[in-house]
């Protein structure tokens, strides 16, 4: 396996291909799983507004293509959504499939849910045709994310949409307690803020999700919603959730510090030692603020 950059979010940036060992994995598939359920609200909000378009234009969604669909939580949204559409999760990962098969199994969606392990490098026409294309965070994945969009753009049905989400800010977590420093959570966000602008240009390949709207253009797709959604909820007091807030705080901590005060700083590395891991309830009072960036396209006429 060859080594691997992680990208501003702390997923590998990697291709697939080349990095089957990191996404392929069993832990990494839960802690997906983990993070998709935090931002179960945006999927939801981003899917509405698909149901919408093809609402809007008389089309009965059939068939659903969830591309780069990892642990299945988003498949598992479009399946409740689109109630009279089959649909199909792709991922290059076993390990991602495994866990949306699952998911869907304990759903009770197994009957229009089909999983299917391809790499998004490759072509795609074996999947069939589809009225929407869906690819949430993963586009970024891909070699050359325009030439994947135009191989997904070959998969829609007249008048198909491709539905493209990626995050749009890192994820930001506060808590009630302000660690005796009032105002903390507000100057660490801020500082989140300007340790990513700082870094945005250098992120590997397309990161950046401002860059999306022209490979679309590029890529044969008019785009009809350009929008970024938001939302902050409050973090379950379980373990799964426990560790997935632990990796985000130490991110924070390592990504931080040039930026933030040092006052700052040490009190926020003093309150992650001070937890013990994996205790339940550990993290009470957290809230996990989420944004995605929402691209939905249609093909330009040929
Ligand atoms: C960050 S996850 C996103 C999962 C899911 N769509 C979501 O929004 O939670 C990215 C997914 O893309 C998959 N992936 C990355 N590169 C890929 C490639 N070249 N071919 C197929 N799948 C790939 C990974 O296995 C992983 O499941």
């Amino acid at each position: 396996m060859l080594g691997h950059r992680p990208d501003r979010h702390g997923e590998p940036s990697s291709r697939l291909h080349s990095h089957g060992d990191t996404f392929d994995s069993t832990r990494f598939a839960a802690l997906l799983e983990v993070e998709g359920e935090l931002s179960l609200g945006l999927v939801e909000e981003a899917i509405t507004v698909c149901a919408g378009l093809f609402d809007d234009a008389g089309v009965q969604v059939r068939r659903v293509i969830d591309l780069g669909c990892g642990p299945g939580v988003g498949t598992a949204l479009l399946t409740q959504a689109f109630r009279s559409a089959s649909v199909l999760a792709v991922d290059g990962s076993r390990a991602m499939l495994e866990r949306a098969e699952a998911r869907a199994t304990r759903l009770g969606h197994a009957g229009r849910v089909e999983s299917r392990q391809l790499d998004l490098n490759e072509d795609l026409a074996s999947l069939g045709r589809c009225d929407l294309a869906w690819t949430a965070m993963a586009i970024h994945h891909a070699d050359d994310e325009v030439a994947t969009l135009q191989r997904i753009r070959s998969l829609l049905d007249s008048r198909g949409l491709v539905c493209v989400l990626e995050r749009a800010d890192p994820t930001f977590i506060r808590f009630a307690d302000d660690l005796g420093h009032p105002g903390i959570w507000n100057r660490l966000e801020a500082a989140r803020g300007e340790w990513f602008e700082s870094v945005r240009d250098r992120m590997p390949g397309a990161m950046n999700a401002e860059a999306y709207p022209s490979m679309l253009a590029a890529a044969g797709l008019h785009l009809v919603v350009d929008r970024t959604l938001v939302g902050t909820l409050e973090a379950p007091p379980d373990a799964a959730t426990n560790q997935f807030i632990a990796g985000q705080l130490e991110r924070t901590v390592r990504d931080l510090a040039s930026v933030a005060t040092e006052t700052d700083l040490h009190a926020l590395r003093t309150f992650v030692q001070r937890m013990p891991p994996s205790t339940e309830g550990r993290w009470h009072g957290a809230s996990i603020t989420s944004s995605r960036k929402l691209l939905i396209a249609r093909p330009t006429a040929d």
